[in-house]
């Protein structure tokens, strides 16, 4: 029988790979222009940081994680905790008071699979850590925005603000007993969150708890002053940098440790799953995980679901890979063994260079360095060894020159190097 990929867990396929790698290289530029540096994480962490910095009583620790039980460790569900523990751990912030961190790689939550979401997953995810300043929110929702807009996609910015330990309680006081007198138009899971977690209530996208949740207290009213100024100059400081935005006041987050400003970019384009990407301020988690008393904001888009809207919005799906430079078609023994010298020859001055050795009919061969995408062909058969001279074609052009083989292999790869680069 054959051995199948697990649910959920998806090749990348050599095809789909030059568009996993433009998102990639996109998202570097702008993080690197925003002067973010790259931070290689592991995949493993101790249970216990999930547990303490996402929250005991969310989906994700409750129901997702792939965790090793005995061993007390799980693969990340998400790279905000593990990137933290790494900042505590080095003692990042003694090098500089603001550290401006990105990080892209798999994450791993147990969810049910469907389009756009699934168990092993990539993340490209930016944090700002040390900086409370208003200016730094606004500005990374400009930087993930700009990362939409430069793929060439577009998607609603939504924003809130869960305000700040001072004034969330009582938020959280008011909610309750407004959930308390309306149990009955909850469904099973609200009925339960909305005495341990009864924010996410808020957000829940089922039309009976979706009815209840309108006429809800807003959190937007309950933010203490200082909450409420920080989300006020947000918003100016979105509008100077000329990024629109609505206000969610639903939005919640399903992580525990937010703090004031959370947003999410939301696309109508990906069926249920309307989150490209999504993040908020944590400013008090950094203590929490036994650091120093420092604040954070970042955010994380899904790679899986930039793909998907990619693909279904042009052709740049279809980008094809590498082509290469040269392919050698040999024919015979002895050509077949000069090929194999100058194809090495050339792959170590830098060209992409390939040739076969199965010994194929000249047909074959042109029809392999086709599909390969080679830019020329190099024809070579023991009658051109005799003769010193073999067949260089132009697969594009369809041209064919005669090419002067050399005794020596490098002066050879130098020679079609200058041909291939001119030609
Ligand atoms: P999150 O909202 O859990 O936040 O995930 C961020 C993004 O990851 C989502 O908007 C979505 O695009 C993608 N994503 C999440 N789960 C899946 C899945 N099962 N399959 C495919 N894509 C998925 C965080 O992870 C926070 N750490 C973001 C953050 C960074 N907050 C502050 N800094």
């Amino acid at each position: 029988m054959k051995i199948k990929a697990i649910n959920g867990f998806k090749d990348i396929l050599p095809e789909e790979v030059p568009l996993w790698q433009h998102i990639e290289g996109v998202a570097r530029d702008i993080f690197q222009r925003f002067g973010c540096h790259e931070i290689r994480l592991p995949i493993l962490e101790k249970t216990e940081l999930f547990a303490r910095s996402i929250g005991e009583a969310t989906d994700i620790v409750e129901k997702e994680m792939y965790t090793f039980v005995e061993m007390g460790i799980t693969m990340r569900p998400e790279a905000t905790a593990s990137l933290l523990r790494a900042f505590i751990e080095h003692g990042l912030h003694v090098r500089q008071p603001v550290q401006r961190l990105y990080t892209i790689g798999p994450m791993f939550r147990h969810e049910r699979p469907q389009k756009g979401r699934l168990r092993q997953f990539h993340q490209v995810d930016a944090e700002v850590i040390g900086a409370v300043e208003p200016e730094i929110d606004a500005e990374l929702m400009a930087m993930g925005q700009m990362l939409l807009t430069e793929l060439g996609l577009s998607a609603s910015l939504e924003v809130n603000s869960l305000g700040c330990p001072g004034c969330r309680p009582e938020f959280r006081r008011r909610l309750v007993a407004y959930l308390q007198d309306r149990q009955a138009g909850l469904c099973e899971d609200c009925r339960r969150r909305s005495e341990t977690n009864p924010l996410r209530v808020l957000d829940c996208k089922k039309a009976g708890c979706r009815e209840v949740v309108e006429e809800a207290p807003s959190i937007l009213d309950a933010l203490c002053p200082e909450c409420r100024s920080h989300f006020d100059q947000v918003q100016s400081r979105l509008d100077l940098l000329g990024v629109s935005y609505s206000l969610n006041r639903f939005m919640v987050r399903g992580l525990d440790y937010y703090t004031r400003t959370t947003f999410e970019f939301v696309t109508g384009d990906l069926g249920a799953q309307a989150a490209i990407g999504a993040g908020g301020r944590y400013d008090g988690l950094i203590e929490q995980l036994g650091g120093p008393k420092l604040p954070g904001i970042g955010f994380a888009m899904g790679m899986e679901r930039l793909v998907l809207l990619l693909q279904a919005a042009d052709n740049r799906a279809e980008r094809p890979g590498p082509s290469l430079d040269l392919f050698v078609a040999a024919l015979g023994s002895r050509a077949g063994l000069h090929g194999y010298r100058l194809v090495h020859g050339l792959r170590q001055r830098g060209l992409r260079a390939a040739m076969d050795y199965s010994g194929r009919s000249l047909k074959a061969q042109m029809k392999q360095a086709a599909r390969q995408a080679a830019r020329h062909t190099l024809i070579l058969g023991d009658d051109e060894l005799e003769r010193q001279t073999a067949i260089l074609r132009n697969m594009q052009t369809q041209e064919q020159l005669p090419f002067p083989l050399q005794a020596d292999v490098g002066q050879e790869c130098l020679q079609l190097i200058d041909i291939i680069q001119t030609t």
